[in-house]
C-alpha cells in the first residue's frame, strides 16, 4: 500500500486548476443508464472511484471508455440489471444504479452497500421513496430486489435532505409516469449538475437547487453530452493548504459560489479569500482566530470539509469547535491528529480543538477515510519534521493527483510506493 511522506513546508505559492467533482461525476455516470446511445461526460476526474463506477457500468453491459478526462459511455437497448456485491462494496455510491435501472427496465437487484468508516449509512429513504412510486421492494440475501411495471410519479417528503436519496429519486422519476415532487430535497451543487444532465436527456426538471424539486417523467430519453462541475471539496482542501502554510495561492477552474459557508469561516479565522467568476485567491497570515462550525446539508457547512478545517483549527489561537451533524462517526481523524500533538476533546457530536499551544510534530499516522487522509496531509504541512500518512488508497479514491498539485505550489510531499 502506498504511503505519503509530508514534510513541514514553506508557505504555498502559485496557482493550480481544480478537477471535476467526484460527487457529481458519479451520479452523472449512473444517470446515463436512463437512455440508450452514446453519452459523453467531460471534466471527469481520474480517480479510483470513477474507475469503480465505470467497471460497474461495464458489468451491466455498457461500454465505457475514459480518455484523459473525457468519458464516453455507450448504453445499449438491453442491460443487465444486477449490481454485484463485489462491485457495490468497493463504492457506496453504486446504490445510485437502483433508480435508473428500475425506472428503465422495471427490475433491479443491487447489493446493499453496508456501512463504512464514517457511519452506518442506511438507504431506507431511497427505498421508501421508490415504494411510494409503486415499486415492490424486498431485501434478499443482502440484495435489494426491486420491481415495478412502470414507476408512477408521487409526492416524496424526505425526512432528511439526503444527497444520494434525492439523486436516486430524480433518476427514477425521469422515466416514471407523471410528476414526482421531492420535498426537503438536497440542494447541493451536485444535485443541480445532475438536473442539468437530465434536462439535456429530455426530462423536465424544475426547482433543482431548492428544497422542492419537480420532475415530469418521460416515456424515453436521449443520450447527452455534459461537463462536470468543479470539485468544491478539492477547492476547499487546497484553500486550507494555502491557509495553514500562511501561503498565497490562486485556484483556477473552480466555482467560489459553491463554497460560501466554508469561505465565510476561513474569513472569520482571518484568511483572506477573494472569489472571482471561476477562481479564488487565498492569502493567509498567522495568527489565526478561532471559529465554531456545525456541519449541515448544503448550503450549510459541508461535512466533507470538516476534517480539513480541523487541521487548520489546530493552528488558531484558542478554542475552536466543530459539531458533526450529518454523519454519526466522522471524527476518526482526531486520534491521528492527537498523535501529531493536537489537543482535541470530543463530547457527543462536538469536538473542541485547542490551538496555539505547542507546534505539531510529524509522526506516522493512518488515514481512515477520504477526507481524513486530506486532513492528515494538511496537518503534515505544518508539523515539524516528517509525517507519513499510511493507507493513502483512501485519498486516491477521491482526489485527482493531490500530491502533484501541492508540490506545484511548493509543498514538500512525496508518495512512497509500496
Ligand atoms: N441517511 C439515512 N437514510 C438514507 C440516506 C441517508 O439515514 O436513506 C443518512 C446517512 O446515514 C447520513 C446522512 O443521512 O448520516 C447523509 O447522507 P446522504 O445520503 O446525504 O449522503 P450520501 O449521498 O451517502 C453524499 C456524498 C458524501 C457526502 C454526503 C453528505 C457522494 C457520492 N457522496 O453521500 O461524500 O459526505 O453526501 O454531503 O455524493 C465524500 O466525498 O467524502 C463523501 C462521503
Amino acid at each position: 500500500m502506498d504511503k505519503m511522506s509530508v514534510m513541514k513546508s514553506n508557505p504555498l505559492r502559485g496557482e493550480v486548476a481544480i478537477s471535476g467533482a467526484k460527487n457529481s461525476a458519479l451520479p452523472l455516470i449512473f444517470a446515463t443508464l436512463l437512455a440508450k446511445g452514446k453519452h459523453q461526460l467531460k471534466n471527469v476526474p481520474q480517480l479510483n472511484d470513477i474507475d469503480s463506477a465505470l467497471s460497474l457500468m461495464d458489468s451491466l453491459g455498457c461500454q465505457s471508455q475514459m480518455k484523459n478526462n473525457e468519458v464516453t459511455i455507450d448504453i445499449g437497448e438491453k442491460l443487465e440489471t444486477l449490481a454485484h456485491y463485489d462491485q457495490v462494496r468497493k463504492m457506496r455510491a453504486s446504490i445510485l444504479v437502483l433508480g435508473p435501472l428500475l425506472a428503465r427496465f422495471g427490475v433491479a437487484q443491487v447489493s446493499l452497500p453496508g456501512g463504512c468508516a464514517i457511519g452506518a449509512r442506511p438507504i431506507g429513504m431511497h427505498l421508501d421513496a421508490l415504494k411510494k412510486m409503486g415499486a415492490e421492494i424486498d431485501v434478499v440475501s443482502g440484495y435489494v430486489v426491486a420491481k415495478a411495471k412502470r414507476l408512477k410519479g408521487a409526492v416524496i417528503d424526505l425526512p432528511f435532505a439526503t444527497v444520494g436519496g434525492t439523486e436516486n429519486i430524480m433518476m427514477a422519476a425521469s422515466l416514471a409516469d407523471g410528476i414526482t415532487t421531492i420535498n426537503n430535497a438536497a440542494r447541493e451543487p451536485e444535485i443541480v449538475d445532475l438536473a442539468h444532465l437530465l434536462i439535456k436527456m429530455g426530462v423536465v426538471v424544475e426547482g433543482a437547487g431548492s428544497s422542492t424539486i419537480k420532475i415530469t417523467g418521460q416515456n424515453s430519453l436521449r443520450a447527452a453530452e455534459h461537463e462536470v462541475i468543479p470539485d468544491r471539496i478539492e477547492t476547499g482542501t487546497l484553500m486550507v493548504a494555502a491557509a495553514i502554510t500562511q501561503g498565497e495561492v490562486t485556484l483556477r477552474k473552480c466555482d467560489p459560489t459553491h463554497l460560501e459557508s466554508f469561505t465565510q469561516v476561513l474569513e472569520e479565522m482571518g484568511v483572506k479569500c477573494c472569489g472571482e467568476k471561476n477562481s479564488i485567491h487565498i492569502k493567509s497570515q498567522y495568527p489565526l482566530k478561532t471559529a465554531g462550525v456545525v456541519t449541515e446539508p448544503y448550503p450549510g457547512f459541508p461535512t466533507d470539509l470538516q476534517a480539513q478545517l480541523m487541521a487548520l483549527m489546530t493552528q488558531a489561537q484558542g478554542r475552536s469547535t466543530i459539531t458533526e451533524k450529518v454523519f454519526e462517526n466522522r471524527f476518526m481523524h482526531i486520534s491521528e491528529l492527537t498523535r501529531l500533538g493536537a489537543q482535541i476533546e470530543v463530547h457527543d457530536k462536538t469536538a473542541t480543538i485547542k490551538g496555539g499551544g505547542k507546534p505539531l510534530v510529524g509522526a506516522p499516522v493512518m488515514a481512515t477515510d477520504l477526507r481524513a487522509s486530506a486532513c492528515l496531509i494538511l496537518a503534515g504541512l505544518v508539523a515539524e519534521g516528517e509525517t507519513v500518512v499510511n493507507r493513502i488508497y483512501h485519498l486516491d479514491r477521491g482526489y485527482e493527483k493531490l500530491e502533484n498539485k501541492l508540490s506545484l505550489l511548493g509543498a514538500s510531499i512525496k508518495r512512497i510506493k509500496s
